[in-house]
């Protein structure tokens, strides 16, 4: 069923453990996800950049097709379709396309730009029935082209979006999308509990969910993050596996060639990883 995210991650957060984002880029991608998330009984979320939507051609090609995949694969489980770190312009598409939740990402405008942007985002969303994140803090690392340096949000600044109606915050706390370097410092757990205390049950979001060691995972859902975002992971996971897969040379055997079969270790790779976050997270059984 796609559902907006509010209800899941209400109850995540209400519940101590997170409801896992996973951002699709095809349709084995989101196949692999669909049918994880189903067999464990686990909620997911599917995150749709701004960049996949284009290489989709388009938000309402990923609309359409997640919602046929929906029904073909008998999913029961709650699947929300949301827009990652989204313009105004997209957040706009979005909503015309039938997504079920959007992120506007207006972490770059001056705070005064971002609440007037959230707000009329956030009216936006919910007369349409759908959810709604904002992000304040920058998330370091690239995201479709746009490199940011990983700063911690400031506490006050997220209660005043928080008030504006969100439904869920991405704060940044030290968080970078894509590998963590060696040097990397962690999680600013000081910080994330500081937000915590000011925005009380709002579920919190985790974003840049590659690479950070299970310990501060769970100290993350114990101060309030209700939502963890995983990309990278799976890229990598689907990468090794069709390296593997071709450099055995499997694809000159027979027809080894098919697409069906050389996507298919990447797409079980995929499977591996979610299931291993969904556990992580605790999401399992959770539908
Ligand atoms: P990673 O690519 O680091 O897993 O981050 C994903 C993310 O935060 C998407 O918004």
């Amino acid at each position: 069923m796609l559902v907006s995210a509010k209800e899941m991650l209400d109850k995540a957060k209400a519940g101590h453990y997170a409801v896992g984002q996973f951002n699709i880029n095809n349709l084995e991608w989101t196949k692999a996800i669909l049918a994880t998330a189903q067999e464990l009984n686990s909620p997911v979320i599917l995150g749709v950049s701004e960049g996949a939507g284009k290489y989709m051609t388009g938000f309402t090609t990923v609309a359409d097709m997640v919602k046929a995949m929906i029904n073909e694969m008998g999913i029961t489980v709650p699947v929300a379709l949301h827009l990652d770190h989204g313009s105004y312009d997209g957040c706009l598409k979005c909503i015309k396309a039938g997504f079920s939740s959007i992120m506007f990402d207006g972490s770059h405008y001056p705070i005064d730009e971002n609440v007037a942007k959230t707000t009329e985002l956030v009216k936006m969303a919910h007369d349409n029935n759908m959810s709604i994140e904002a992000e304040v803090g920058a998330i370091g690392g690239e995201e479709d082209g746009v490199i940011g340096k990983g700063e911690c949000a400031d506490p006050q600044e997220c209660k005043s979006i928080a008030d504006l109606g969100v439904d869920m915050l991405a704060a940044g706390i030290g968080n970078i999308h894509g590998k963590y370097p060696e040097n990397w410092e962690g999680l600013s757990f000081e910080t994330l509990d500081a937000i915590q205390q000011l925005t009380g049950d709002m579920p919190l979001v985790l974003h840049g969910g590659t690479g950070i060691p299970e310990d501060m995972i769970k100290k993350a859902i114990s101060l309030g993050v209700a939502k963890i975002n995983v990309n990278t992971e799976c890229q990598l996971s689907f990468a090794a596996a069709t390296r593997k897969y071709v450099e055995e040379g499997k694809d000159l055997e027979g027809k080894g060639f098919d697409p069906r079969k050389l996507l298919a270790p990447g797409v079980e790779a995929i499977k591996a990883t979610v299931k291993e976050k969904m556990e992580l997270f605790g999401s399992v059984g959770k539908a």
